[in-house]
């Protein structure tokens, strides 16, 4: 069983497909990367798990995380779907297995889902579990149901135009790490004004600026990218420290833009 964490930064893997998706966790492995975020949705947990059984890193010491998918999130499929999740990444048990999101209109009851959850927990199926696209309420209900200190994690949207502020706050008061998705707004901070003042001032880029953002909250990050000069850019952002007078420069970009949005998400806590 691994002992690696969830580190800051790991690698997003969403819409990398194939050798694509193996190129990339090949790369962010030899480049020290020891976290990698895949789900059942993203259709490349075969070439993520070849990845890693083909890298010279062993297998403790690389942290994997997979998420269920919202189709499979009843008592008839919940298991299977995990198990089938583990064949494709030919692993015994991941180290994370996160609800990719609340059941859409509940019409999976969350005392199911999360009772499924704990019971490939204690089955060895996964390290830790935890929640993913969680509002407020949905968090409390979870603990709820659940108890304290259960949840690792709820992965949530925050980049310099979705701050998330009282998300964030309110899973951190209950000891949930907060991981960040898309923090480089799928590359839109590239050609941000502001992000890209503060860049030039300090010699480095606006994507490293907006990864050193997220990480000076005691957020978690998962940037993708396909470039290995983006991937090394971006695990030495996290070395990066931005000023008080920076911080909050990039503290009004707030925009509440959602680029994970789908007709099936819950209703959003609005900040
Ligand atoms: N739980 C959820 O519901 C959920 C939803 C969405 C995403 N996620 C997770 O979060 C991860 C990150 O989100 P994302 O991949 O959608 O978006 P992202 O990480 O915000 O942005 C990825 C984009 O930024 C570019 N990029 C990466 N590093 C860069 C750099 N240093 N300089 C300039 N451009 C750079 C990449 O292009 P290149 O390839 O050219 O570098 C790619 O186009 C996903 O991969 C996935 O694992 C989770």
């Amino acid at each position: 069983m691994s002992e690696a964490t969830l580190n800051n930064p790991g690698l997003g893997t969403y819409r990398l497909k194939e050798d694509v998706a193996y190129q990339a966790v090949t790369t962010a492995l030899e480049l020290g990367y020891r976290s990698i975020d895949t789900a059942q949705m993203y259709d490349n947990e075969a070439a993520v798990g070849k990845a890693i059984a083909e890298s010279p890193i062993s297998r403790d010491e690389v942290f994997v995380t997979t998420k269920v998918w919202v189709d499979q999130l009843s008592k008839a499929h919940f298991r299977r779907s995990v198990e089938q999740s583990l064949a494709r990444l030919k692993m015994d048990s991941v180290d994370l297995l996160l609800i990719h999101w609340p059941a859409p209109e509940g019409d999976v009851p969350m005392e199911e889902y999360l009772g499924e959850l704990k019971a490939v927990q204690q089955a060895g199926l996964t390290r830790h579990i935890g929640v993913s696209n969680f509002t407020i309420a949905q968090i409390d209900e979870a603990l709820k149901i659940l108890g304290p200190g259960t949840l690792l994690t709820n992965q949530i949207e925050i980049h310099p135009y979705l701050h998330n502020r009282r998300l964030v706050e309110h899973c951190q008061r209950h000891d949930i790490l907060v991981t960040g998705y898309m923090p480089l707004a799928v590359g839109r901070v590239n050609d941000d004004p502001v992000l890209t003042a503060i860049a030039e001032n300090k010699g480095v880029s606006p994507a490293q600026v907006a990864l050193a953002w997220v990480a000076a909250r005691g957020i978690i990050t998962i940037p993708s990218s396909t470039k290995r000069h983006h991937l090394q850019s971006n695990l030495a952002a996290m070395d990066l420290e931005l000023t008080i007078s920076e911080m909050n420069r990039i503290d009004t970009l707030d925009q509440a833009l959602r680029l994970a949005n789908p007709s099936f998400a819950p209703e959003w806590d609005i900040d």
